[in-house]
């Protein structure tokens, strides 16, 4: 069970074969914080590439289709990813829920797949601003996370969770520490009753408006067990210092 902190770079649609450099230098900053596992996930486009660019850091993708191969144009396979040198998937993000129209049931089979080819996932889950208005965002993440977390034996195995509040991604704005510890409790609450003791190796990230100037506030939260991190993760600069704020949590 790695109890390390987990801090991810979700590249999204940004990224041409010169971005290798910061890839490169990201992994740099890495080494010299293994206490801190470092994971980044860019476009498919780079997966091989940045595999073979990098050593201390793990490669994922964004997302994958739930079946092995067949007629499903522009999808990608987790075997297929796995294959690329990725070895883990980020699933069910909120900008895939919402322009791509997954539901919850596409999301489980997407996780699913994805562990038994061996992949880690990164399940993400996070409500709207309407819905933390309505004072429902407990209720609603857990039975989101409920209707997508994959259901398959050893579930729990290579998993973790990304609770991004879809109001906090890309617009500056985060939660409380509060707020995070209740939902963080909450997913972890939720987690155990799906997965039982499996769930305590299962590291439950914060993602949304993640900088280097909130990292080690928002990591502070109860129940974080690191960072999925979009815009902040493209330089080497800003991604590195929220590496170093991840490495300053156990000292
Ligand atoms: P952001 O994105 O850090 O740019 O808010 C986070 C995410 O969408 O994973």
């Amino acid at each position: 069970m790695d109890v390390r902190p987990f801090i991810v770079g979700n590249w999204k649609m940004n990224g041409m074969r010169a971005s290798l450099a910061e890839a490169r230098a990201i992994d740099r900053v890495a080494s010299r914080f293994l206490k801190v596992e470092v994971g980044l996930a860019p476009p498919f486009t780079l997966v091989h590439a940045t595999r073979d660019a990098v050593e201390s850091i793990r490669v994922g993708a964004q997302d994958c289709h739930f079946e092995e191969t067949g007629a499903f144009t522009g999808d990608i396979s987790p075997s297929m990813l796995a294959d690329a040198g990725a070895d883990f998937v980020i699933v069910g993000h909120s900008e895939r829920r919402e322009y791509h129209v997954e539901s919850d049931e596409w999301v489980r089979r997407k996780c699913e797949a994805a562990r038994s080819a061996g992949l880690g996932v990164i399940l993400c889950v996070g409500e709207s601003e309407t819905v933390r208005d309505c004072g429902r965002a407990v209720e609603f993440v857990t039975e989101q996370l409920t209707a997508s977390a994959p259901q398959i034996e050893n579930a729990a195995e290579k998993l973790s969770i990304a609770y991004e509040p879809i109001w906090a991604i890309g617009t500056g704005r985060v939660p409380s520490v509060e707020d995070i510890s209740e939902m963080h409790e909450a997913i972890a609450a939720k987690l155990s009753e799906l997965y039982g003791e499996a769930s305590q190796g299962i590291r439950i990230l914060y993602g949304g408006s993640v900088n280097a100037e909130n990292a080690a506030e928002l990591l502070s939260a109860n129940k974080v067990g690191g960072a999925l991190v979009g815009g902040a993760s493209l330089s080497n600069e800003s991604f590195g210092a929220i590496i170093m704020a991840a490495a300053g949590l156990g000292e």
